[in-house]
This record gives structure tokens, sequence and C-alpha cells, in this order.
């Protein structure tokens, strides 16, 4: 092909966008401005297009109620495959087409979804927990509506709240974890200089909760261990929260590793690294204690 030939090619018009251009140009449109729709809707609305649904951690009674409606109203459900607990879908949408997105990349997902809408068929995207945490959710969305489609996110319960109400603590505790992060482990799509946990866990009063690392856990222990960490450090697995098959196994950083192997888990759990996962030595919290009978008035807080 000349240089001619090959910059008249790249001029065609008919050339179509590709999802990555969607990427590209809403990333790029987002740092000068908002979307009006930001202004016009709360998070709990229904809106026009194709809703972006947080299923939960895997019981059914975790999906929203919004997210149970939408699910039961639509004709195509494309959902995040055995992350997605089938008696969800066998309870809500047994009538629908159900499409296991695992497997497909944007090329296939783009035109699967817009073609079914466009043809007036409802179309709902269930992914697991909340789509905002580990979810990809942002560049389907970007590429659905630069495909003419709208989307929109209707939020899930995150498989770390799922995982501290099993444990029957709290995330954050007085004393103990004043903050929480979200992470992950070095892998084939997180480079090892990216890899933070190391870092939340020399923080001290950090709950560490590990997504996509089940597979991982004895490498991430040994990582701790060699950055120093205490062995006796508590670290609590929960494998498939919230579904009928659900097991916690409570170790330390020394141990757990040899008892998830030994369990046989390889996927679908979450680890919590600190305390807090225990609920172990917190203190009584100021809101419950001198905030409520400072003047012996009532005013706001935040709980
Ligand atoms: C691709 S991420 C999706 C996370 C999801 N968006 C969420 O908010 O929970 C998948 C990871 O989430 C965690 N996960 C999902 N469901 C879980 C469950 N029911 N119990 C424990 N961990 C779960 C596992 O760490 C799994 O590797």
């Amino acid at each position: 092909m000349t240089d001619d030939a090959a910059s008249d090619a790249a001029a065609t018009p008919t050339d179509s966008p590709t999802p990555q251009d969607a990427i590209d140009a809403a990333s790029a449109d987002r740092r000068t401005g908002r979307d009006p729709r930001v202004y016009d809707h709360t998070a709990g609305d229904v809106q026009d297009g194709v809703p972006f649904i947080g299923a939960g951690p895997g019981d059914p009674g975790l999906l929203t109620v919004t997210g149970k409606e939408l699910v039961e109203d639509a004709d195509l459900v494309v959902h995040a495959g055995s992350l997605v607990n089938s008696e969800l879908l066998e309870a809500y949408c047994a009538d629908a087409e159900t499409v296991s997105s695992v497997g497909k990349d944007l090329e296939a997902l783009i035109p699967l979804m817009r073609d079914a809408h466009e043809a007036g068929r409802t179309v709902v995207r269930l992914h697991s927990g909340d789509p905002a945490i580990y979810g990809a959710a942002l560049e389907q969305m970007d590429a659905l509506e630069q495909a003419g489609v709208p989307a929109y996110v209707v939020p899930g319960v995150t498989s770390a709240f799922a995982a501290s109400a099993t444990l029957r603590t709290q995330l954050t505790l007085n004393g103990t974890a004043n903050h929480v992060a979200f992470t992950r482990p070095q892998g084939r799509t997180l480079d090892p200089e990216d890899d933070h946990i190391s870092e939340f866990v020399e923080m001290g009063d950090v709950t560490t909760c590990i997504y996509l690392g089940t597979h991982a856990i004895p490498d991430v222990m040994d990582r701790l261990l060699e950055d120093g960490h205490d062995p006796d450090t508590p670290v609590t697995v929960v494998y498939h929260a919230s579904w009928p098959d659900e097991d916690v196994i409570d170790g330390t950083v020394e141990t757990i590793g040899d008892l998830v192997e030994d369990a046989g888990y390889r996927a679908s759990a979450l680890v919590v690294i600190g305390e807090a996962g225990a609920g172990a030595g917190y203190e009584r919290s100021y809101l419950y204690g001198d905030w409520a009978n400072r003047n012996g008035s009532e005013g706001e807080a935040d709980d």
C-alpha cells in the first residue's frame, strides 16, 4: 500500500468507532466536565437504557429491590458467570435469555447488548458484588453509549461487606482499624510495583480486603513475611460469602497460605488482613459514649 493509499484508508468515513475509541474519548471528555445526568439523577433512580446492576455477593436476598425489579423485567441478562449465583438467575429471571460475559471481549459484548436493545428487548448487565469494585463496568458503559445505548449503574453489596457481615464484625473498628483498603495482589494484570498490600499492612490501623487473590494467598503471605511483618497478624479468608457453601478460614500471615491450600480454594474468596476481621481488641466508640452524653442534647452524627 502506498502512503497515499494508507492515509486514504485511515480517513475512510466508514470506519466505525471501536470500544477503545469510546474509552479514549469518554475518559478525555470527563477531564473537562461532567455528564449532566450526574446532577439529574440519584444513585437509586431507574434511568433510560441498560442498567449495570450489582448482583451482590451471591445470596439472591442481597440484590437490591431496584436491581431485582429490573432483572425480573429483563428479556436478556448478561451476567458475570460463576460469580453470580445461578439461584439468583433462577429465582428472578428464569424466563429471560441469560448469557455469561466470561470469555467475551468488548467487541463481542457491546454488539450483543446493543443489538438486543435496538430490537426492543429489555437488557440488563449483571455484575457480581458492586460494579464499582473490580467490575470493569465503565468501559462497557462508555462503549455502549458510543454505540447509541444509554447506560447507568444500580449499586450492589460488594463481597467485602458480605464477608464482614458473615464475620459479625466491622471493617472499621474503633481503636483497631480507622481505614479500609480494597486491593488486589500483583499478577497478570497488576505489576509488582503497583501491589500495595505490604504498605497497607504496614500502616497498622487498616483493614486490608484482598479481591482477586485467592489463588495467590501463599505468595502474598510470603511477601509479607519477607517484608518483615508480624507472622501472627490475623488473616481471615471468606470463601463464597453469603452462598450456601460459604466457608470461613481463620489464620495468620504465617499459617493462612497452607490452610487455604488444604481447603482447595483457588477463587471466589475475600482475604481480610487485620484485627478488625476478628472483631478483636476494639474500644467503645465516642459516638455512643461521651458524644451522646454531651450537654444531654441531640444532634447530627455520623453513624
Ligand atoms: C472480579 S472481582 C469482582 C468483585 C465484585 N465486583 C464485588 O464487588 O464483590 C471477583 C473477586 O471478588 C471476590 N468475591 C466475589 N464474590 C465473592 C463472594 N461471594 N465471597 C467472597 N469473595 C467474593 C473474590 O475475591 C473474587 O476473586
